[in-house]
């Protein structure tokens, strides 16, 4: 045990971090009359600290269904579909938030660093934070990939969000999973 716990210090030290950090992230608005990005980007918050902010500005209220479509990449040569492609009715899902359904978990990362918290439909009066969807420094750390385990490597989200029927908006989050940082 212990030799394995030095074996392991040594790897660390030896090759650099092993870290799981955003690399680059893109949003794209599909319905112009739907939303507007304000921020997208990725900040640097310390060493190996890698926060994404998104901030999107609602333009077209109510909104009376929100579908999130995500699709995980992992690139090889190019990306390649990976392992998860599901649909998920977000205002259904705020109503019974249900631990078994995959989604669970990438919302339950995200719940500390993001303002949406409403049921459906999303109107005037329910969204007190403006008309804004803000994620705000949003941070991996290795625990919230630690149900996949072995999992490494560069991915790509891709996540669509279909807004009263249409898409209104695609984001593109690249991630490295448990990759060393070579000093
Ligand atoms: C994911 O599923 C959606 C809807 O079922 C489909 O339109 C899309 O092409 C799929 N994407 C991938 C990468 O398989
Ligand atoms: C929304 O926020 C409230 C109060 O902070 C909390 O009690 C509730 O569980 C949250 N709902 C979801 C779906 O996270
Ligand atoms: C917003 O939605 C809530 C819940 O459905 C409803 O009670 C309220 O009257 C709506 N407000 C407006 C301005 O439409």
């Amino acid at each position: 045990m212990r030799f394995v716990f030095i074996l392991w210090t040594f790897i660390v030290l030896v090759s650099g971090d092993i870290v799981t950090r955003h690399t680059n992230i893109k949003c794209e608005i599909n319905d112009k009359s739907l939303a507007e990005v304000k921020v997208c980007r990725l900040k640097v918050l310390g060493r190996g600290k890698i926060g994404a902010n998104i901030h999107l500005k609602i333009l077209r209220l109510p909104i009376k269904t929100v579908k999130i479509e995500y699709s995980v990449w992992k690139k090889l040569s190019g990306y390649h579909p990976f392992l998860f492609n599901i649909t998920t009715d977000l205002c259904h899902y705020m109503k019974h938030p249900n631990p078994s359904n995959v989604f669970f978990y990438f919302y339950r990362a995200l719940t500390p660093f993001i303002n949406v918290n409403h049921t459906c439909p999303i109107n005037v009066s329910m969204v007190r934070n403006s008309h804004d969807v803000i994620l705000k420094d949003f941070v991996l750390d290795d625990k919230m990939f630690s149900i996949f385990t072995g999992l490494k490597g560069s991915f790509m989200f891709l996540i669509k969000l279909i807004a009263n029927g249409g898409l209104g908006a695609t984001i593109n989050s690249y991630l490295d999973i448990n990759v060393e940082n070579p000093h």
